[in-house]
């Protein structure tokens, strides 16, 4: 009688011991990567670290390049890499470069950060005020070269540790010009795998870090259209072809597709920005030229909307017996394509933002029919993208994405680093033990 039941005991104190063993394991797992994330936003924040951020970053924004002449942005990245011997290939895509850490081989994960600035005159009166006249890193690309720097400083000193290899994306042109899509046609995409990318966000106080699932960004592109009359006197309206006139129809005419023709439920939007015509009152002029932009939140909103432009455009030029010339964006590209988030990795970085920041510190926030160029790598590969919040009233660092206001709390910069080296280490330790 007693010999079974002592088996009995045995065989349950066994079974719990090895359940709670496994369980140990998880937990060790989670206390492993919240103790290395301690660590390196202690290291980010330490003080010589976030002197040399600052230092980057600042010499960053007196000295702002426009899209596709990041030289000697792309030339600063280069030497600070060199100074910590991280190899990299340059160029990629005229002025990009991608750095690489770690083992050389498979798993990979990616980081990126955009390079280029904008054509806006600063208004912000400071000691590192932009010294380049009329141009301006008013959308903290400035601070995302200087994060992404952040973090291969924090990686090469793990590098021996780390369980495959980290990529580091330094793009240009993505105000408008496309950089990531030249990027993609000279990478191996197989070698990028699955790739994160931040945002410095004005919405969003610091501290905090804010993202969703599936779509986040819209897709979005420009048109512009040429409508050919034929001019003369305004007083003899009759001898002449009127293209102001059936530019203004059209206009009016572009406004039905969004509010006719879409489900009330889809976020679509198409505005007319600019419009040029005659330059006097007693004249009808020969063209009227005009456009805007148009957004989706998906890749088929957006064909949908770029053809019915070019139809309402068109069919509304002929009511008024003028011809018109309708353009997309500029040369190969037509558009960006919505930034989609995978889920999967999402759910990662958000895990990992909660555990380097607390829970409380990351928001799922709506999406926004804003536009990145990030959306090409999305289409690619699994990818993330995520907001990292530089509110602080005290600093009036809640002007919005380029504002010729715009002020960047550099307290953003040790977080950005930290954020991307334990969203790329701890996603190399996912893979490396799956593919065991
Ligand atoms: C905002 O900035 C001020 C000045 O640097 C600082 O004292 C304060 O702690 C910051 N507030 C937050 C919430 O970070």
């Amino acid at each position: 009688m007693l010999k079974p039941r002592l088996l009995c005991y045995l065989v349950l104190v066994l079974v719990s011991l090895s359940a709670s063993n496994s369980r140990v394991g998880a937990t060790e797992l989670e206390s492993e990567i919240a103790i290395l994330s301690k660590q390196l936003l202690d290291s980010a924040r330490n003080e010589n670290f976030f002197g040399w951020l600052k230092k980057v970053r600042r010499r960053l924004h007196e000295y702002p390049e426009l899209s596709f002449q990041e030289y000697e942005t792309s030339q600063l990245i280069r030497s600070e890499l060199d100074s910590i011997g991280v190899h990299y290939n340059w160029p990629v895509a005229k002025t990009g470069l991608i750095a690489s850490i770690g083992s050389g081989g498979p798993p990979f994960f990616s980081l990126r950060a955009d390079m280029d600035a904008l054509p806006i005159q600063e208004l912000v009166e400071w000691e590192h005020k932009s010294k380049v006249s009329g141009k301006m890193h008013a959308c903290g690309h400035d601070a995302h070269v200087t994060m992404l720097l952040g973090a291969a400083k924090l990686l090469n000193d793990r590098r021996t540790e780390l369980k495959g290899t980290i990529n580091l994306v330094f793009q240009p042109g993505e105000e408008g010009h496309a950089g990531a899509y030249h990027m993609l046609q000279e990478s191996n995409v197989d070698k990028l795998q699955a790739i994160f990318g931040l945002h410095v966000w004005p919405d969003l106080p610091t501290g905090t870090i804010g993202s969703k699932p599936g779509p986040l960004l819209a897709g979005s592109s420009r048109f512009s259209a040429v409508i050919q009359g034929i001019g003369g006197h305004a007083a003899a309206p009759h001898e002449t072809r009127d293209p102001t006139l059936a530019a203004a129809l059209s206009i009016l005419a572009l406004q039905q597709i969004v509010s006719r023709e879409t489900d009330p439920l889809e976020a679509r939007v198409v505005t007319v920005t600019f419009m040029e015509g005659g330059k006097t009152g007693n004249v009808i002029p020969e063209t009227v030229r005009f456009g805007g932009t148009y957004r989706s939140a998906t890749l088929e909103g957006l064909l949908f909307l770029q053809q019915r432009i070019k139809e309402v455009i068109e069919a509304q030029a002929a009511v008024h017996r003028c011809t018109s010339v309708v353009e997309f964006m500029m040369g190969s590209i037509k558009y960006y394509p919505p930034t989609i988030n995978d889920e999967g990795l999402y759910g990662h970085a958000k895990r990992m933002g909660e555990i380097l920041l607390g829970e409380s510190k990351v928001q799922e926030v709506s999406m926004t029919m804003a536009a990145e160029d990030f959306s090409f790598f999305s289409q690619k590969m699994p990818a993330a993208f995520f907001f990292v919040g530089i509110k602080n009233e005290t600093l009036n660092s809640d002007k919005p994405l380029h504002s010729p206001e715009f002020v960047l709390d550099e307290d953003v910069l040790p977080i950005g680093a930290a954020l991307h080296a334990i969203v790329a280490i701890s996603y190399l330790d996912d893979h490396a033990v799956k593919a065991l």
